[in-house]
């Protein structure tokens, strides 16, 4: 199979690493992809919002499978347009990413398929604002209704600082704050049958103990040894597929990756976010233990034939993300950045513990330098969470990227409560 990934993040490299290691593929090409995906994939420079570019790019090198990494060429109709050339697309129609690309449209659905999610309201005027944000009071949960890169979102305990950010957004949703711990689920899904993925945690905040600013994600680990058994069935009937059955009821069946972002609230679990795509940094640690081969699960979604794909097959164990962010992340990242320490990584932590790139390039002495706000991630597994956590903080210590800055309590909660020993006895 040949494979096209669309896309130039950590996400990106994820998936053309799942791809490298998959018997089935036969060429691999990513575009625009990054310092670390022009390692294992051919690079392609397309414009990833161009739906004729990339079509066009698809014919050219005689994809079989292209996948859609990131959102904005989704809701953009990127997959439309390669769709439309009869070749088969990982990622949903823009009509079905208005499940991400509006989050208003997302409570519209949720409500019409029975989905549990915060209450909220639609705002557009200043007086509605107002009255919103009295209804709820604080902790006050503030979103911006368009795609913003996971920093549209604005959780204080400030009115003044809620009522800013609503005046500053043109449409803006005001919701209930949900407390308890936030899971993270992926779906792969064909538009009818809905195959979920093993749960993650993510974490928002910029900083350890979940202080600053929310960004794109600073970290994740899967599974998560705290969570019901039961949760990713419960998961499935009350959120995942009423979702995906709704919207092939309203004629725009979604067909790609269904991401629920959930709280597990004492009132049960109640849906926070979609997203129609892989999330960014929970796709590395899922990936890093699914043993199905990726190309065939995606093609089995991208051509309808999901009902009939076996069963997932799993490692046992664990898997830990920690996001290497830029000086300045998120608020001004700095560029340019010589990396170095990554061939270190290479040889004295793979293939337990790798960087999968996100803002890297190569400049013009061929040095790999950032290039994004999250520049890096590294990715471990082990038996145990302690153990994949102590793998990859290893090898963050190795990744000198001057001004940088990553969070030290990635999973430590979870592996602590685990009650993981986190030190290098056994498991080798
Ligand atoms: P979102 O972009 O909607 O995923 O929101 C980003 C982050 O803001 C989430 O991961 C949560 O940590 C937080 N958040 C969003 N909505 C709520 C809510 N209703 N209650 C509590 N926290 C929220
Ligand atoms: N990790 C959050 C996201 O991908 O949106």
């Amino acid at each position: 199979m040949r494979i096209l990934v669309i896309g130039g993040g950590a996400r990106e490299h994820a998936l053309c690493r799942s791809f490298s290691l998959d018997p089935d593929v036969t060429a691999l090409h990513c575009a625009p992809g990054n310092a670390g995906t022009a390692e294992i994939a051919t690079s392609h420079a397309v414009d990833a919002l161009d739906g004729a570019a990339v079509a066009g790019l698809a014919q050219e090198v005689a994809a079989d499978l292209v996948v859609v990494g990131p959102e904005a060429p989704l809701v953009a109709g990127v997959a439309d347009a390669v769709r439309a050339r009869g070749i088969p697309v990982f990622g949903p129609s823009a009509e079905a990413a208005q499940l991400e690309g509006s989050k208003a449209f997302a409570k519209d659905v949720m409500a019409a398929a029975g989905v549990p999610t915060a209450r909220s309201y639609v705002c557009t005027e200043p007086a509605q604002i107002d009255e919103a944000l009295d209804a709820f009071g604080p902790p006050y949960v503030v979103k911006d209704d368009g795609l913003a890169a996971g920093k549209g979102v604005v959780v204080t305990p400030d009115v003044e600082e809620a009522r800013a950010h609503a005046l500053a957004c043109e449409r803006v949703v005001i919701e209930e704050f949900l407390d308890g711990p936030e899971v993270s689920l992926f779906a792969v899904t064909d538009g009818e049958t809905v195959v979920p993925l093993q749960p993650a945690q993510d974490f928002k905040r910029a900083y350890d103990g979940d202080e600053g600013p929310n960004t794109g994600g600073m970290g994740a680990y899967s599974p998560l040894p705290w969570a019901d058994p039961k949760l990713v069935d419960e998961i499935e009937q009350t959120v995942l597929q009423p979702t995906v059955d709704e919207l092939r009821r309203r004629g725009t069946p979604f067909s790609g990756l269904l991401y629920a972002g959930l709280a597990i609230t004492s009132r049960g679990v109640r849906v926070i976010e979609f997203n129609a795509r892989f999330g960014d940094p929970e796709t590395q640690a899922v990936l890093a233990r699914l043993k199905t081969p990726l190309a065939g699960l995606l093609h089995a979604a991208a051509t309808g034939q999901l009902a009939e794909f076996p069963p997932l097959r799993w490692s046992d164990g664990a898997a830990v993300t920690v996001v290497v962010a830029a000086h300045g992340y998120p608020a001004a990242p700095r560029t340019g950045d010589p990396i170095e320490g990554l061939a270190e990584v290479a040889e004295q932590d793979a293939p337990k513990a790798y960087v999968l790139h996100a803002g890297t390039k190569l400049d013009e002495r061929e040095r790999v330098v950032s290039a994004g706000g999250r520049v890096l991630s590294v990715t471990a597994t082990g038996s145990d969470l302690g153990k994949a956590r102590e793998r990859a903080y290893a090898a963050v210590g190795r990744v000198r990227l001057d001004g940088s800055h990553h969070r030290t309590d990635i999973a430590r909660k979870a592996a602590e409560d685990a009650g993981d020993a986190g030190d290098a006895a056994g498991d080798h």
